[in-house]
């Protein structure tokens, strides 16, 4: 099916899709303000080659069936070749086969499972040998060999935690539980597993709960008096956005890996968390979503300003190979899966709230969606 996209000199449109309601819109609210962000920047820097970028927005509510009818329309009515959207992994499941068929590319920033490549997807959140392998090695290393899995029931989590059970089994720890409880569950869900975990002596929680469920989870896990500093949560997507809802003295100690803190030390943060704060207000930190939000659209303007086009048939060409100083640091996208090479971080909150970062890696990392380079081991 062949379209027109914006034309030779009419604006670049693109569209928007991060749920503003629903139980992940805690998050993906600020992927929508952080992707906004940088389409005001490159408006006011004169936009792409003289020409603006127009978002077309939808609010697709957390859920899947919606985001991919709402990513149709912004290609078939609206004209649009590039979306920038989605967090959880079955909103992106739902629209990547509505890209591949009307060929479109999706921009995806958030922490994923891996296991998949699709040419009209560009991954800008990290794979598990960017964040899940790392965490493991820290966690076993500083917390023991007993881990509870407790996860949102559906793919993300249930594929995280394949992956983690069997860095763990491969490494000498056990799983002592796993359960799953829906997208949205409440506190007292919560209850019988945080009592579950004080029954069964986990050395430390892996959580792939998301949305509104964290703040349900740690709330819980906080009310029933265990200690973090002994048992501490880890999460690949616990982020400031979560700990900003649930209420810093519930964090504190516990741990997340991710490529981007918003307590990062450097003369680009600094800039990026004061031009979000400027924008969104003062209580907004930016986090790992919001910051992968806000490069992927830099990398975008790149990639068409090279072409003078966002037709993703050329664009793909051109994104594998584009490196460009993110918030994080230094990032790329890979020729090979066209996942972003991302920084491998561990933050430990403490009493403000802030990720501590203990332990990183010295530049950023490719993404190996199959974990083929890594094997299963940790060291
Ligand atoms: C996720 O569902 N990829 C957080």
């Amino acid at each position: 099916m062949a379209f027109s996209h914006s034309g030779e000199s009419g604006p670049w449109r693109v569209g928007v899709l991060f749920s503003r309601t629903g139980c992940t819109a805690v998050i993906e609210r600020t992927q929508l303000y952080a992707t906004l962000l940088a389409i005001e920047e490159i408006n006011s820097a004169g936009g792409i080659n003289q020409r603006q970028l127009v978002p077309i927005i939808y609010d697709p509510r957390s859920d899947p069936a919606l985001f991919a009818r709402l990513a149709k329309r912004l290609i078939i009515e609206d004209r649009v070749r590039n979306i920038f959207g989605c967090y959880t992994s079955s909103s992106r499941k739902a629209v990547v086969p509505v890209v591949e068929r009307l060929n479109a590319l999706l921009w995806y920033p958030t922490p994923y499972e891996g296991f998949e490549f699709s040419p009209n997807v560009i991954y800008t959140g990290p794979a598990p040998n960017q964040n899940s392998v790392p965490l493991c090695r820290f966690l076993m290393r500083d917390f023991g060999r007993r881990f509870f899995l407790v996860g949102s029931d559906y793919v993300y989590p249930r594929e995280s935690n394949r992956v983690m059970r069997e860095l763990v089994l491969k490494n000498g720890g056990t799983v002592v539980g796993e359960t799953y409880l829906p997208l949205g569950a409440l506190h007292r869900e919560f209850v019988p597993i945080v009592r579950d975990i004080k029954r069964l002596g986990a050395d430390v929680i892996f959580s792939t709960v998301v949305g509104d469920s964290t703040i349900a989870l740690y709330q819980t896990y906080a009310d029933a008096g265990l200690d973090p500093k002994v048992t501490p949560i880890a999460s690949l997507t616990t982020s400031e956005a979560e700990v900003r809802a649930m209420g810093c003295d519930v964090g504190e100690g516990h741990i997340t890996a991710a490529p981007y803190f918003e307590s990062l030390n450097s003369p680009t943060n600094a800039s990026f968390v004061e031009k979000y704060r400027r924008r969104f207000g003062d209580d907004e930190p930016p986090n790992m979503c919001a910051e992968a939000a806000y490069f992927q659209v830099l990398v975008f303007a790149r990639a068409v300003e090279q072409i003078n086009s966002a037709d993703p048939d050329l664009l793909r060409l051109v994104v594998a190979g584009i490196e460009l100083e993110a918030p994080q640091g230094r990032v790329a996208i890979s020729h090979e899966y066209n996942h972003a090479s991302v920084w491998t971080r561990i933050g430990r909150l403490n009493r403000e709230g802030r990720f501590e970062i203990v332990e990183g890696s010295a530049g950023p990392v490719d993404a190996d969606p199959y974990l083929i380079g890594c094997g299963r081991a940790l060291t």
